[in-house]
């Protein structure tokens, strides 16, 4: 987000002081293509750590029909949810907001009631998207399910530097590298709603094309040729799409080095700059935390996992909030010791 470390402290500051509508809001929504890989518990872990570093956060369960995250944070049973919203029980997605035992940690849950909610229609979704994005916080972290729904889907497409999360294992890495396919063609689907002359190349390649498939380097290379100056815009607007990749479930030395080879792979196949942020080892704490519903980070705020959390929160916070109130683990480790009482 282009902020300057100076407006976004104000903002942060401001609305704490007044509950005023933030100005700068960033979001990150959480995906990974394959089930399992860890995007709730790291979802939770990064709202969290983001409330514990002092910014207003909500935390958005999205995995529609199937929600859990109300488990990683020790809400047993929420008693609102985006089902109230979607049948207009209320009138605002605000109006669903809930607490958790940390003050400037709010949380949305997802529905289990409405049958066909995980399909949700065209109108309701565009409402549900209109309104995340009016909701007051500093940051919105939006935790999605696993696979390539277009619901999945757009809801990571509302921020462009979404994270997503795989395991050092080809099953994982194959669904990540097709999810951001999926998000990256899905964006083009939306130039070319917006760029008339982007909108007639786009189909005229396809129809070149012939078979249905779609491979981004040809694309690449077809593109300046047929029209430099669609192909400009083209760059401009896939310029911003810079999704961020967390490795889970890391078991053995060396692994980490799948991260930059999948980064390489990202790169070279769609032209798609993605960061690594960093990694969390497999742990069966996280398990035990899970298990208690209690959060790993303030549950084991000492651990080398709760060490490689701070590292991915302070390199999101340096390079979306630009805001940096806590600049040593000693000192997160010990705000989070204050609010491990919050879940006894
Ligand atoms: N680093 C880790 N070490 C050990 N266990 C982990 C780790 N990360 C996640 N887990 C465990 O893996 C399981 C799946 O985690 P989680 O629910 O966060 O995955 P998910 O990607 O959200 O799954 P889904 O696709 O079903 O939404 C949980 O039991 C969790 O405790
Ligand atoms: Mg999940």
């Amino acid at each position: 987000m282009a902020v300057s470390g100076t407006q976004k402290t104000e903002s942060v500051s401001r609305s704490h002081r007044e509950g005023i509508e933030s100005l700068n809001k960033t979001i990150w929504s959480v995906a990974g293509g394959k089930g399992g890989t860890g995007k709730t518990i790291i979802s939770a872990n990064i709202g969290v750590g983001m409330a514990v570093l002092g910014y207003k956060v909500i935390l958005i369960d999205a995995d529609l029909g199937v929600p859990n995250l109300h488990n990683y944070l020790g809400i047993k049973r929420p008693q609102m949810t985006i089902d109230d919203f979607l049948v207009k029980k209320v009138a605002s997605l605000s109006d669903v907001i809930i607490p958790t035992p940390i003050d400037n940690l709010k949380f949305i849950s997802g529905g289990t009631n409405l049958v066909g909610i995980a399909n949700l229609q065209y109108a309701k979704k565009q409402k549900l998207l209109r309104h995340i994005n009016r909701l007051n916080a500093d940051i919105i972290v939006v935790d999605l399910g696993a696979g390539i729904s277009h619901n999945t889907i757009d809801f990571f497409n509302l921020s462009s530097r979404g994270i997503v999360i795989t395991n050092p294992e080809p099953n994982a890495n194959q669904d990540a590298y097709f999810f951001l396919k999926n998000a990256a063609y899905r964006r083009l689907k939306n130039f070319t709603k917006a760029n008339k002359e982007f909108k007639n190349t786009f189909e005229a390649y396809i129809d070149s094309n012939g078979n249905g498939t779609f491979d981004f380097q040809k694309f690449y290379e077809f593109l300046p040729d047929y029209s430099p100056v669609v192909h400009r815009d083209f760059n401009d607007y896939m310029n911003d799409f810079k999704p961020r990749l967390i490795m889970n479930k890391i078991r053995k030395f060396g692994q980490k080095k799948e991260a930059q080879w999948f980064l390489n792979l990202v790169q070279k196949f769609m032209n798609i700059d993605m960061d690594y942020i960093g990694g969390l080892k497999f742990d069966n704490k996280i398990m035990d935390s899970s298990e208690k519903s209690f959060p790993y980070i303030c549950r084991f705020p000492g651990s080398p996992n709760s060490k490689n959390m701070f590292e991915i929160l302070d390199t999101l916070n340096s390079v979306d909030m630009k805001h940096h109130e806590v600049r040593s683990f000693k000192e997160f480790r010990s705000r989070l010791k204050d609010y491990r009482k919050n879940w006894k």
